[in-house]
């Protein structure tokens, strides 16, 4: 991949910097990771595909004899410590996957990491404590990033699942050093500026997810590039009711019923097809057991104290058509209650369909991506991104500030 020609957010023909770019033989190059992983309850990381993504980044700088300084931010601690969303068994794990070992020191800036930092040796990998435990990180205050520069010579930025949050580690820090793009972050990238800028048509984005509050900026984008809109999830119910639909006890935003009323209208004139469940699975609002009673009903029959809560088969039917068809599909946001079995299964089979060959594919959003390794095909999709906001906020054609800082 070379470099990147970003027509999108605003940025003309700007390019991002690669670490190919760099010099970085026997330099110790601090790297911006995002591990915000799911911990179990033993605090084992749960998923490490966001570890397995930063490998090639991490893998090349240790081939060209680098030393290499990583840094990352688990959950939401709020500028204190808290000793559950500490990065020692992301290191433990992390290690596990690179076949070296990881050091781990217990802050990321003072002391104890400038001392850590300074006895790195070229191929050795350092990973610093939880960047968040530091209220400074998410102020992007500029003594805190010029202290977390000062533990390397060269910045390279690999966390585009942050790279929607302005913070010390994200931008500040690319004040005071040479700055590149890694691997990871420069497919993002380019992946998802493929889908804006120049995607293959038919065009199809399939959009679920339980909120249509936080998906209305993606759903005005991709209604200026798409050919076909596929939603479902607790969303669709919103502009099922705003059709008519009474919906029972179902998940729904009444303040976006207008909205949901003027969007599809609007798309609809524009020449795309919005499709919307024509059948739902529905169950009652107060069950309880894991196999609760369930019926498919058409939307306009949905009893009360009944819920919608996944797509029916015939809309799975009209979904998989519909994907057979395109040449391009991206997906974010599960189409029912995945989390319960019953209520997963048109999600499991729009996973299978979009993981067919040939099919250019680009998945987003944490429930997603669980829905394509439950059905054991996250290796057949041409881009599962590890970013959900970020993925988001960049195909709304907004600006990312962990990109922007990037550019030539
Ligand atoms: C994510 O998982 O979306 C990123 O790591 C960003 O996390 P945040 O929403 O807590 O900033």
């Amino acid at each position: 991949m070379g470099s990147l020609s970003l027509g999108v957010m605003n940025m003309g023909t700007a390019k991002l910097k690669t670490i190919r770019e760099l010099d970085m033989k026997g330099k110790r190059v601090l790297v911006r990771v995002d591990f915000n992983v799911p911990l179990d309850d033993q605090g084992k990381v749960a998923d490490d595909s966001r570890l397995v993504a930063t490998l090639p980044t991490i893998r090349y700088l240790l081939e060209q004899g680098a030393g290499v300084i990583l840094m990352s931010h688990l959950g939401r601690p709020k500028g204190k410590v808290n000793d559950k969303l500490r990065l020692t068994d992301v290191a433990r794990r992390l290690g596990e996957l690179l076949g070296v070992p990881v050091k781990k020191v217990d802050d990321c800036v003072g002391p104890a990491a400038t001392a850590a930092a300074e006895q790195l040796q070229p191929g050795e990998v350092l990973l610093l404590e939880n960047l968040r435990f530091h209220p400074e990180e998410e102020a992007n205050d500029r003594e805190f990033a010029r202290q977390l520069a000062s533990l390397g010579e060269v910045y390279v930025d690999d966390a585009f699942g942050t790279a929607h949050r302005a913070h010390a580690s994200t931008v500040g820090v690319a004040e005071f050093l040479p700055s590149a793009a890694g691997f990871l972050m420069e497919k993002e990238v380019a992946m998802l500026g493929r889908i804006l800028t120049n995607p293959a048509h038919p065009f199809t984005a399939v959009l679920g997810g339980a909120k249509i509050a936080d998906k209305i900026g993606v759903l005005e984008k991709l209604a200026e590039k798409v050919d076909q809109l596929l939603l479902g999830g607790g969303m669709a119910n919103t502009f099922l009711r705003a059709e008519g639909n009474p919906l029972g006890d179902s998940l729904v935003d009444d303040s976006h019923l207008e909205f949901a009323r003027d969007f599809i209208q609007r798309a609809r004139s524009r020449g795309v097809i919005v499709e919307l469940p024509v059948d739902l699975v529905v169950a009652p609002a107060s069950r309880s057991g894991k196999q609760p009673e369930t019926r498919v009903v058409a939307p306009g029959d949905v009893p009360a104290g009944w819920q919608a809560l996944d797509i029916g088969p015939q809309t799975t039917e009209r979904f998989k058509q519909a994907i057979a068809a395109s040449k391009t599909v991206f997906w974010n946001g599960p189409l029912g209650l995945v989390e319960e079995p019953a209520f997963a299964r048109g999600s499991e089979a729009v996973a299978r369909a979009i993981a067919r060959p040939g099919l250019i594919s680009v998945v987003g959003g944490g429930d997603s991506l669980a829905l394509l390794e439950k059905v054991g095909v996250s290796g057949q999709v041409t881009h599962a991104s590890t970013g959900g906001g970020a993925s988001l906020e960049f195909l709304e054609g907004r600006e990312l500030p962990g990109v922007a800082v990037l550019m030539k």
